[in-house]
């Protein structure tokens, strides 16, 4: 790996893919194991740890990194690490388990991944909502997903036979591959932008106040589960690809797609998603206001204040922080409560509510908050028989 890209978390780009020759005997394997059915939140685990996206992971979590992790946000080797990756199973599957024990982790009847089982332990569901997500509230979706586990965690590393097909194979680009790309552009720094939803001005506006700055920038869309009201990943990438031809310097930026679930935590998947992008190459990363936040769990900047719970150089990434960013009439462009000192009437600020009004009504939002190209693929998509919702944040 060349010296001036940035280390993987850990040290080491992880790959838990089965080499291609030995697929076929794996599977064959596969067909004698003890079959563990999954889901697809599990799937963007494992395609996620089978390209190194989570290293320094190479499986799912044993009990004393799990236990580190809830508690300090450290595996228990003390590298930072904020969310638990975890596999359930039911008591009467995981009971016959042994140690050495290999599964078969299956999807749909077919063998996706072997798991060489580790260890099965108990876990408090309500302990790591209250200490992951802030809140035992089973209205919060990640908090939600959590209670629907099964009662055992089954860790060990996995090996993965395949990988789910890409919606989007001419932006999939796996953690060795982006690296690869920011290497030939000769890219020295990068920043990471997380997101998952339409893109609009005031991410815009923070993608190139930060590109100002580095020597590229890597638009990450999240396209693994989302909650049933957030907008789908494909309209999502539409307006990215109609926004890059116009807008982008394209020798500057990639579009690539992050294939992990959703879990809305916060100031915790804050870090988890700064870090899961430094295995992408990135050495900057991009937290804007309310991070991955759902409802009014959060406040506005907790996802940027957590970063202070670790040392300076501890995470290895460089954070680059956005307050609220909006269109300030009086300023004639856009800005943030840090640079603007306008009153709120002269700012452009629509609540999702408005925003869903709109466009559902076929009526454009004003350009200062969505670009016109945009606006019209999510009203496009909102008169379709595609079930889509927006929020505007
Ligand atoms: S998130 O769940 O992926 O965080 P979203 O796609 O809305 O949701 O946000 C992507 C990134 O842009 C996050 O870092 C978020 O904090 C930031 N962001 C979104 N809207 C704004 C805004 N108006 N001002 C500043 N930052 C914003």
């Amino acid at each position: 790996m060349a010296h001036n890209l940035i280390p993987p978390h850990g040290g080491e780009l992880v790959n838990r893919m089965a080499p291609d020759e030995a697929v076929e005997e794996l599977e064959r394997e596969a067909r004698e194991l003890p079959q563990l059915p999954f889901n697809s939140r599990v799937q963007s685990d494992l395609d996620l740890l089978a390209v190194g996206a989570f290293s320094p992971l190479t499986g799912f979590m044993k009990e004393a990194d799990y236990e580190s992790v809830v508690e300090t946000m450290h595996l228990a080797s003390g590298l930072p690490w904020s969310l638990p990756i975890t596999l359930s199973a039911r008591e009467e599957q995981a009971a016959s388990y042994f140690t050495g024990a290999r599964v078969a982790l299956t999807r749909d009847g077919e063998a996706v991944a072997i798991l060489e089982v580790e260890e099965v332990y108990g876990y408090d569901k309500r302990r790591e909502a209250q200490l992951v997500y802030g809140t035992t509230d089973d209205a919060h979706p990640g908090v939600a997903a959590l209670y629907a586990q099964d009662e055992l965690l089954v860790a060990g590393p996995v090996t993965v036979l395949r990988r789910r097909p890409s919606q989007f194979p001419a932006h999939n680009f796996a953690p060795a591959d982006t690296r690869r790309m920011i290497e030939e552009k000769g890219w020295r720094t990068v920043v990471g932008f997380q997101t998952r939803n339409p893109v609009h001005r005031a991410h815009e506006y923070i993608q190139k106040c930060a590109l100002e700055l580095v020597d590229g920038l890597l638009l990450h869309p999240l396209v693994g589960d989302t909650k049933s009201d957030d907008i789908p990943a494909d309209v999502r990438m539409r307006c990215y690809e109609v926004l890059l031809e116009k807008y982008y310097p394209l020798n500057r930026t990639i579009l690539g797609v992050l294939p992990a679930a959703m879990r809305y935590a916060g100031p915790r998947e804050a870090i988890f998603h700064a870090l899961v992008r430094k295995n992408y190459g990135c050495t900057h990363f991009i937290v804007g206001r309310d991070h991955a936040g759902v409802g009014n769990y959060y406040g506005t900047y907790d996802a940027q204040h957590i970063f202070q719970r670790f040392e300076p150089g501890e995470l290895g990434i460089t954070l680059m922080m956005f307050e609220h960013t909006f269109w300030c009439s009086d300023c004639e462009g856009m800005a943030s409560t840090k640079t603007c000192p306008h009153p709120a009437e002269s700012r452009i600020a629509l609540s999702g509510t408005r925003v869903r009004q709109m466009l559902s009504s076929g009526e454009m939002p004003p350009m200062e908050f969505s670009r016109p190209e945009v606006a019209r693929i999510l009203i496009d998509a909102y008169r379709s028989d595609e079930p889509v919702a927006a929020e505007a944040r």
